[in-house]
């Protein structure tokens, strides 16, 4: 039989295989909710583990930002500066203090510089320099490994990286952010306003003093941009991409959303898109409210959890849920990649080699097709409902259903309309010109349906 080249990540595996049996040495910089998950876990189940991995899971070293901080683990050898540790004898270093510049991205670059291998939950390090990072790595035949910075103890990204290379895959979508989540469900059950459901979420801890990362879309944003890269084989790209936030959503729209048969979730999506004659016109990729209808199993998932949908194409459409943060699934991802290191399970960074991923083509937003939840609060006089549907017909959005329901004692009342497949663009243009009459009396509500 034909005896295949060897690649780089065959001799990488090689040299693992002469090395197994010696304790893997682990530096960890950060021990908030994440790295105080990790050690933990490492402890309580070292035994298992190094059965698991093929030798010991040793931490060699710790570092954060406070050394006599009170923590409710055994700290170990703790080293001041966390940047230090890439010049440690860790084989790993595993990066849990976040952020995309700074003490993070220093001790990311100097570990892979050094030759250790990084395991990270940073998010926002990877959606901004992941292209630059995976080449640093792969320059060396080293891992960086991300698990837990997606969907926390969701598997995606080792099953878009591993799992589903085959057919390829043509859309990734989900709920990647707990606490919008948990925002918008309170705020079905009980009838709240967002910004009364926001407080209490802070007081729970459930959502951090400063929520705009969160809120804003912007978390989202940075997860959705690495299940991207992994589905499409292009480099994380935060520009060409369309965020907006839960803020405006008010528990009307929950409402109508609800007697029209769906439920308001932020979602990241990301969608090839094709041409007429089958070949790639772009990639979608934007976060935003949307309406998912109630009975799927995407508009199911409730409180903190996230689940995302995959549709690989030939081989199918999935869907994972579980818990995206906390402790316990956090670190459950970060020491599965620690586990891989240790087996000497080696390929590209982001699946494929990082000198590879291409500049992300955005889609022709004319091209997305959607329909669109609308809400209007007018003036209750004649013509006005003819007025709306005058500019919507003019701008080629036709209406599949509507309510109109008024708001006494008020003299306004609310059209909420569902329409057919419009381009976004084309909403868009109606919505300006209905916006500007005197007939309206606050700005209109546009919501896209997604279909999970
Ligand atoms: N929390 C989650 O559920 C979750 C889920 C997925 C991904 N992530 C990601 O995981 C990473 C860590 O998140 P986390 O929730 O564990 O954060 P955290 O609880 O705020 O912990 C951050 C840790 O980093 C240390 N630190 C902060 N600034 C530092 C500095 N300048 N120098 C040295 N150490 C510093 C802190 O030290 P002290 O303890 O001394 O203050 C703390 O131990 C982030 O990238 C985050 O996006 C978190």
């Amino acid at each position: 039989m034909a005896r295949l080249p060897t690649t780089i990540w065959q001799r990488q595996n090689d040299f693992f295989k002469m090395k197994m049996g010696a304790p893997l040495k682990i530096a960890i910089a950060g021990l908030g909710t994440v790295g105080g998950g990790v050690v933990k876990a490492l402890a309580a189940r070292q035994t298992m583990l190094a059965a698991q991995a093929g030798r010991a899971l040793q931490i060699s070293a710790v570092s954060a930002r406070d050394p006599n901080k009170q923590r409710d683990f055994a700290v170990g050898k703790f080293v001041a500066d966390p940047v230090a540790l890439a010049s440690s004898d860790a084989d790993v270093v595993v990066e849990l203090i976040g952020g995309e510049e700074g003490v993070a991205r220093q001790l990311v670059e100097t570990s892979l510089q050094n030759g250790k291998h990084v395991v990270t939950a940073n998010k926002a390090l990877l959606a901004k320099h992941g292209k630059r990072l995976a080449e640093m790595a792969e320059a060396k035949c080293l891992q960086l490994k991300f698990e837990a910075a997606v969907a926390g103890g969701i598997p995606i990204v080792t099953t878009l990286r591993e799992a589903l290379i085959a057919h390829g895959v043509d859309a990734v979508k989900g709920i990647l952010n707990g606490t919008c989540n948990y925002i918008l469900t309170e705020m079905e059950v009980t009838g709240r306003g967002f910004a009364d459901v926001l407080k209490e979420a802070q007081a729970k801890g459930y959502a951090e003093a400063d929520p705009t990362l969160d809120i804003g879309g912007g978390d989202t944003a940075h997860k959705l941009a690495i299940l991207a890269s992994l589905a499409f084989g292009t480099a994380p790209d935060l520009a060409n991409m369309k965020v907006e936030g839960i803020e405006h959503i008010t528990a009307t729209d929950i409402a109508f959303a609800s007697e029209f048969g769906f439920r308001i979730k932020l979602l990241g999506v990301a969608r090839q898109t094709y041409n007429k004659d089958g070949t790639s016109s772009g990639i979608d990729q934007r976060v935003h409210p949307a309406m998912v209808r109630a009975r799927t199993p995407l508009a199911n998932v409730d409180g903190a959890a996230n689940g995302v949908v995959v549709d690989a194409a030939a081989a199918g459409h999935f869907f994972f849920s579980g818990r995206g943060a906390g402790e316990a699934p956090t670190a459950s991802a970060v020491v599965s990649d620690i586990v891989e290191i240790a087996r000497g399970s080696f390929g590209p960074v982001f699946g494929r080699p990082a000198a590879s991923l291409k500049p992300l083509m955005p889609a022709n937003p004319g091209a997305t097709q959607s329909a669109y939840y609308l809400r209007f609060e007018v003036l209750d006089v004649p013509g006005v409902l003819a007025e709306i549907a005058g500019h919507l017909s003019k701008a080629g959005v036709s209406i599949e259903s509507m309510i109109q329901r008024g708001r006494a004692p008020s003299e306004s009342v609310f059209i909420v309309m569902i329409t057919h497949d419009a381009s976004q663009q084309a909403v868009e243009g109606a919505l300006k010109a209905i916006a500007a009459s005197d007939k309206v009396k606050a700005r209109p509500c546009m919501i896209p349906m997604e279909a999970a």
